[in-house]
């Protein structure tokens, strides 16, 4: 079985930077770690309100990094004219709700069509990799090939809820093989993300088909135990 790509997304280290409008942590000093540390590329979300990332992260993130970046924008104007002028290596089309915590669900690809099917266009002609980020369902990875994406990110959250609830998973994980294998009959290449945990990783890692994981939240969390220990021993130098 070929490796699984891992993308780290460091959206959470900006909304921390961003809580207290400080210029720390810093999103770039956390994707050059990402690099460092094993990542095989690095996610950012630059949102409508700027809420985790910013615009000059971006400059910065493309100007420092070595591996490539997946730089997720909504499907609008603004965002475009933003990833025509900065030609990230990789691009994933997301919704984005203003209201919302996360990205809750996948894409409507019925909406705005003809405008997506010509911006990916553009946007590949520009050199880069186009992903759609879509629900686990047949039609979604249809319309993704006939939109000329060259790949699609399953969402996972359904999925992840349900393992972090004890719930049983197994339709879910079904519509999730079924999407791969239609993905992958159609030349696609398939990524997922959302939610992703160790737990429901591993069990996704199982299925044949997937190119790329893009996990953020979690890893960025889990992050803060296995470096906490560090930190408070480092002040505690300090702090004779
Ligand atoms: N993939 C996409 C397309 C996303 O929008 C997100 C969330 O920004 C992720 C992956 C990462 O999700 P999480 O932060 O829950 O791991």
């Amino acid at each position: 079985m070929s490796k699984i790509r891992l993308g780290v997304n460091i959206d959470h280290v900006a909304t921390v930077r961003n809580a207290r409008g400080e210029s720390y942590p810093s999103p770039l000093r956390a994707a050059l770690f990402a690099q460092k540390s094993g990542a095989d590329s690095v996610t950012i979300h630059l949102r409508e309100d700027r809420r985790h990332i910013n615009d000059s992260d971006l400059k910065e993130i493309k100007s420092k990094l070595k591996i490539p970046f997946n730089l997720e924008i909504a499907a609008t104007n603004e965002m475009f004219k933003i990833a025509l002028k900065r030609k990230p290596p990789f691009i994933c089309i997301v919704p984005e709700k203003r209201q919302e915590i996360t990205t809750e669900g996948g894409l409507n690809l019925n909406f705005k069509k003809n405008f997506l099917k010509k911006i990916i266009n553009k946007l590949k002609k520009n050199k880069s990799r186009i992903s759609l980020f879509v629900e686990p369902n047949l039609n979604d990875i249809k319309e993704s090939k006939n939109l000329n994406a060259d790949c699609v990110e399953i969402h996972t959250g359904k999925f992840c809820n349900l393992i972090n609830k004890n719930k049983n998973y197994k339709n879910e994980l079904k519509r999730i093989k079924s999407a791969v294998s239609l993905g992958n009959k159609l030349g696609l290449e398939v990524h997922a993300g959302h939610g992703l945990t160790y737990k429901s990783a591993k069990i996704l890692a199982k299925i044949s088909g997937i190119k790329e994981f893009n996990i953020g939240h979690f890893l960025i969390g889990e992050s803060i135990f296995v470096g906490l220990n560090k930190t408070i021993k480092n002040f505690r130098k300090i702090v004779k």
